[in-house]
């Protein structure tokens, strides 16, 4: 049988971490201490790595634009798609000048000893990302012969989204969309198109208008996002897990225990959980499996500094 293709247009981003600070600071603050960490980052990025990590080559097609800048950070993002055997033919990368020196997407991401982080991205060109560059990568959506997920984020410009949830309605593609960052609802690119929205329980507020502290209410939340005609929900909330929704099914899905590395991110969690549903759909897994085995997922990434994808052995012990 044909390998499943997970489709992901998108940002790419080099993340500078700053690993291990006291705390978080507020504005006109300093504090001194933590270790600098520079890697691939971006929401759709990561996600492409991830869902890679767990299906393995030739499996994932990332669409997005870089551009060579003379510090050499655009090639962190790129050289890890490309040891994680991701297809990035569709990656367009800039001269500098060509790009009018614009930089790729970077990250700024002071974390904590407690892992909690803020997350500061200058988009620089991902900002340029058209429908042009998706057009570009028509044959993607058009290979019939293979089960296909578009894998999405919002870190490049909303009607380059719209562009990428249009073009998977014409070619019968369903959509896996995380609304990471989102200050503000986005009603316009939800409907029956989505098979499966995740946002963290900030977004899920930010969509619905309802804070979220729990089951129940993230259950009312969930119920609005289903009335939109999404058809399925999954909402992430730190270290108590995720709740999951869709006409049949209602879970609380708790954090595994597992082996405490030492080290706390929760920088890439939640890509990693959208990324390993993405991938066990794609691999013909029943949703409520899919969604447990990305609960677990986003678990061990948050014993990882940066981005670290986790792959099918390291899960197996678990399942
Ligand atoms: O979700 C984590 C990611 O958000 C980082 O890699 C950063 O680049 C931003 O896109």
């Amino acid at each position: 049988m044909e390998k499943p293709l997970v489709i992901v247009p998108g940002g790419l981003n080099t993340d500078i971490i700053g690993l291990g600070i006291d705390r978080l600071l507020a504005p006109g603050e300093l504090t001194l201490g933590g270790e600098l960490r520079i890697g691939p980052g971006g929401k759709a990025r990561n996600m492409a790595q991830m869902a890679a990590a767990y299906l393995g080559k030739d499996t994932v097609a990332m669409i997005g634009r870089s551009s060579r800048d003379p510090f050499g950070l655009w090639e962190v993002p790129m050289r890890a798609l490309e040891e994680a055997g991701v297809d990035t033919t569709n990656v367009k990368i800039l001269d500098f000048a060509e790009s009018g020196h614009t930089y790729p997407g970077i990250a700024l991401i002071p974390v904590d000893k407690a892992g909690k982080n803020q997350i500061y991205v200058l988009p620089g060109v991902n900002a340029d990302f058209c429908a042009a560059d998706v057009d570009a990568a028509v044959s993607l959506f058009k290979a019939r012969e293979r089960k296909r997920i578009l894998l999405m984020a919002l870190e490049i410009p909303l009607e380059t989204v719209r562009f990428c949830l249009d073009k998977a309605g014409t070619h019968g593609i369903p959509v896996i969309l995380d609304p990471g960052g989102i200050d503000a609802p986005i009603d316009e690119l939800l409907g029956e198109r989505i098979f499966l929205l995740k946002p963290n329980e900030h977004e899920a507020a930010v969509m619905t208008g309802l804070s979220i502290s729990g089951f129940d209410s993230a259950a009312a939340a969930a119920d609005r996002l289903l009335e939109r005609g999404v058809r399925n929900v999954l909402i992430t909330h730190g270290s108590r897990g995720a709740y999951f929704f869709n006409d049949t099914a209602r879970l609380h899905i708790p954090c595994p225990e597992v082996p405490d590395s030492g080290t706390h991110d929760e920088t890439g969690c939640g890509d990693q959980v959208t990324a390993l549903v993405a991938a066990a759909v794609a691999e013909g897994r029943r949703i409520t499996e899919a969604v447990r085995l990305a609960v677990l997922a986003g678990t061990l990434q948050f014993h990882r500094a940066g981005i670290q994808p986790v792959t099918r052995a390291e899960l197996e012990p678990y399942v």
